[in-house]
C-alpha cells in the first residue's frame, strides 16, 4: 500500500462527526458537507473551531467572500442532508430547497434540526495543498432538542452507542 492509500486506509477508521457549513452573503449562499469541523478552543476572546474545505469548493470561495459561516453539526436522523450537501445525492437547482432551513440572527443558513450549529466569523485562514484551513470565532450557539451527532467512519453513517 503506498502512503496516500494507506493514510487514507487509516483515517476511514476514525469515526468522525458530520457537519453541513453554510454561508450567505455578497459571495452567494452555499453549504458543504465536511468531517473536518474541529473544536479549537472553547476559552479564548470567544469560542473558536476549524473547518478543512477543498479549495475547488464553491462554498470555500463564497465563505472567503462572506467572512462568515455557519456549522450545522447534523443530528443522527440527518444523513439525507449530509448526501444532498456533498453531492452525493444529485439536486436540480439549489441544495437548501431540499432540506429544512432558515436564516439566523446574523442571516446565515440554519438546518433545523441540526444538533447544534455555531455562528461565525472567518477570523484567519491559510491554504495548505489542497485544502482551506479556516478558523472561525462563535458568535452564536443554538442547540436542538436532537442533540445525537451523526458520525461518519469506515465508509458509512454511524451513530454513537455507549459501550459503558
Ligand atoms: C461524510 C463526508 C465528509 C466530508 N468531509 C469533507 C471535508 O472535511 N472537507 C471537504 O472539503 N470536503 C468534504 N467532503 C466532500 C464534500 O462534501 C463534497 O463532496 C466535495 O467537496 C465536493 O463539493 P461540492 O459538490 O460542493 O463542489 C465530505 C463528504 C462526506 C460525504
Amino acid at each position: 500500500m503506498d502512503l496516500r492509500h494507506s493514510f487514507v486506509e487509516g483515517m476511514a477508521r476514525a469515526a468522525t462527526f458530520v457537519s453541513v457549513i453554510t454561508t450567505d452573503g455578497p459571495g452567494g449562499q452555499h453549504g458543504v458537507t465536511v468531517s473536518s469541523m474541529t473544536s479549537v478552543s472553547a476559552d479564548g476572546e470567544a469560542p473558536s473551531l476549524l473547518v478543512c474545505i477543498h479549495h475547488k469548493s464553491p462554498a470555500a470561495a463564497a465563505i472567503l467572500r462572506n467572512r462568515s459561516f455557519c456549522a450545522n453539526l447534523l443530528n443522527a436522523g440527518q444523513q439525507s442532508c449530509a448526501d444532498i450537501f456533498s453531492g452525493r445525492e444529485k439536486t436540480e437547482g439549489s441544495r437548501f430547497d431540499r432540506v429544512d432551513w432558515q436564516p439566523g440572527a446574523g442571516g446565515l443558513p440554519v438546518l433545523i434540526g441540526a444538533a447544534a450549529s455555531f455562528d461565525c466569523m472567518l477570523k484567519t485562514e491559510m491554504l495548505w495543498e489542497t485544502h482551506h484551513v479556516m478558523i472561525g470565532q462563535v458568535t452564536a450557539v443554538r442547540l436542538s432538542d436532537k442533540p445525537d451527532a451523526l458520525l461518519y467512519g469506515q465508509r458509512g453513517y454511524r451513530r454513537a452507542v455507549g459501550i459503558g
